[in-house]
């Protein structure tokens, strides 16, 4: 049976075709997941055929995506249409200074900013955009805090499709926007939320027939669970006790739920991790989510608010996903305020790693789940570091100079201030400055 489109609703469960272009259910509304028959016998092969394929230059065994095909198994038989920049293949680190701060005998850090674009998101572009081309859509669009737009402009453009980017006006970062200008994505700046561009951008879709690449796409969900895939297979298989990753629109949160529980279903490990999902305190719908008690109705943020610009997001999609997956591997999600976030990446980056802020939201909330008795210290802790250190610098520089100041105009402490100094062209003083000998 080929691989298929379902309801998530439980009560729904409607089945729909993969040549369909949707994200929605028509039928009642709800999000839609890609579902594949698995050979369960094949599984027990594929560890051992995912090692081999380490050995060789074909590309799509080089992506540290597309190894793991099998899983992956989405358009009917062939993988014809992947377009790969050689994605995944991101290193695990530990970071000893980060594990004290956290209170932690160790962390270990899937770090995604090692993607050819600088973050996560092209675990499951180079998926979204192999859909669109087997679809034959020429135009494809998301709307994006920025990380989004410079995957989607990568791969698209590689694959020859005309590339659509919407970002909140003055709200993403540099490095972000320019990566969308340098991969010839056209590019609108929208004076209203990622929450409100993204009704805009659907409307838009639908009208002319552009292929929509945000996290509601399905396929896109797909490829992101290469993420842990790759981490457990980097791990020998072991499960680590914790896996913790920031949330914003839900779309990681949602994925690294659903390849864990395929991981599990198909014997590849022998228990689910359990996700910490953390929040910027000023975005944090998710965190008062998990708090009501019978999941009503959705606590959405109208004006959500951080510097961790990435994951400034008040309403999001994945939600419903997201809620399932935490509750189903005894997860937790945790908020951290604006100094938190500031201080933990400025720690990251001391341990020579380094991420964008909202990746340092992590750590930041590792500190207080540990603090709180949530994460015991010798727990096996790996966290995923979402994005590249240089998609922020803006943030960096302001921080280690004293001047970053939180979206109310507060000035944060820069407890780990590490000041440029101006020095004079003069041997003598620049060594009176350095003081003593090595
Ligand atoms: N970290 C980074 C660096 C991100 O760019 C994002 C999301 C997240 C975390 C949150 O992940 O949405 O799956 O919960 N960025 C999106 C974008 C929204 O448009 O680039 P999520």
């Amino acid at each position: 049976m080929p691989a298929a489109l379902l309801c998530f609703e439980p009560n729904c469960r409607t089945e729909y075709s993969t040549s369909a272009v949707l994200y929605n259910c028509p039928k009642c509304g709800g999000l839609l997941e890609a579902v594949i028959d698995y050979d369960k016998e094949d599984a027990k092969l594929w560890k051992d055929r995912w090692r081999q394929r380490r050995l060789t230059n074909d590309p799509l065994d080089v992506s540290g995506v597309w190894r793991y095909r099998e899983m992956l198994d989405l358009f009917g038989g062939g993988f014809e249409n992947v377009v790969t920049l050689r994605e995944g293949c991101t290193p695990l680190l530990s970071g000893p200074r980060a594990a004290a701060y956290a209170g932690l005998d160790g962390i270990v850090f899937k770090h995604q900013g090692f993607n050819p674009t600088g973050s996560f998101k092209d675990n499951g572009m180079t998926c979204g955009v192999a859909q669109a081309v087997k679809l034959g859509m020429k135009r494809v669009a998301c709307v994006s805090t920025g990380n989004t737009s410079a995957s989607m402009a990568a791969y698209s453009s590689a694959a020859g499709l005309d590339p659509i980017i919407f970002i909140p006006n003055g709200n993403i970062s540099f490095g972000k926007l320019s990566q969308a200008l340098d991969y010839g994505a056209r590019t609108f700046q929208v004076d209203a939320n990622f929450d409100e561009i993204l009704a805009l951008v659907r409307v838009l879709a639908e009208r002319m027939g552009i292929y929509l690449l945000n996290s509601i796409n399905p396929f896109r969900i797909e490829g992101q669970k290469s993420i842990v895939i790759e981490m457990l297979d980097q791990r020998d298989w072991k499960v680590p006790d914790w896996i913790v990753l920031p949330g914003g629109n839900l779309g990681n949160t949602s994925a690294f739920g659903k390849g864990l529980r395929e991981l599990l279903a198909l014997g590849l490990i022998d228990k689910l991790p359990r996700l910490a999902v953390v929040q910027a305190e000023g975005s944090a719908p998710f965190y008062d989510y998990v708090r009501q008690t019978d999941f009503s109705a959705f606590p959405t943020v109208k004006k959500p608010e951080t510097l961790a610009t990435a994951i400034k997001i008040g309403d999001p999609v994945s939600y419903p996903k997201a809620l399932f997956e935490v509750l189903t591997t005894g997860g937790v999600v945790e908020r951290v305020t604006e100094q938190e976030i500031a201080d933990a990446k400025a720690v990251i980056g001391a341990c020579g790693i380094g991420s964008e802020p909202a990746s340092a939201a992590t750590l930041a909330g590792l500190k207080k789940l540990v603090a709180a008795g949530t994460v015991r210290a010798d727990a096996d802790v790996v966290a995923v570091l979402t994005g590249n250190v240089l998609k922020d610098p803006d943030y960096i520089y302001k921080y280690h100079t004293g001047e970053l100041d939180d979206p109310k105009g507060a000035r944060l402490t820069s407890r780990f201030a590490n000041r440029p100094v101006v020095v004079p062209n003069d041997p003598e003083q620049i060594a009176a400055l350095l003081g003593g000998k090595n």
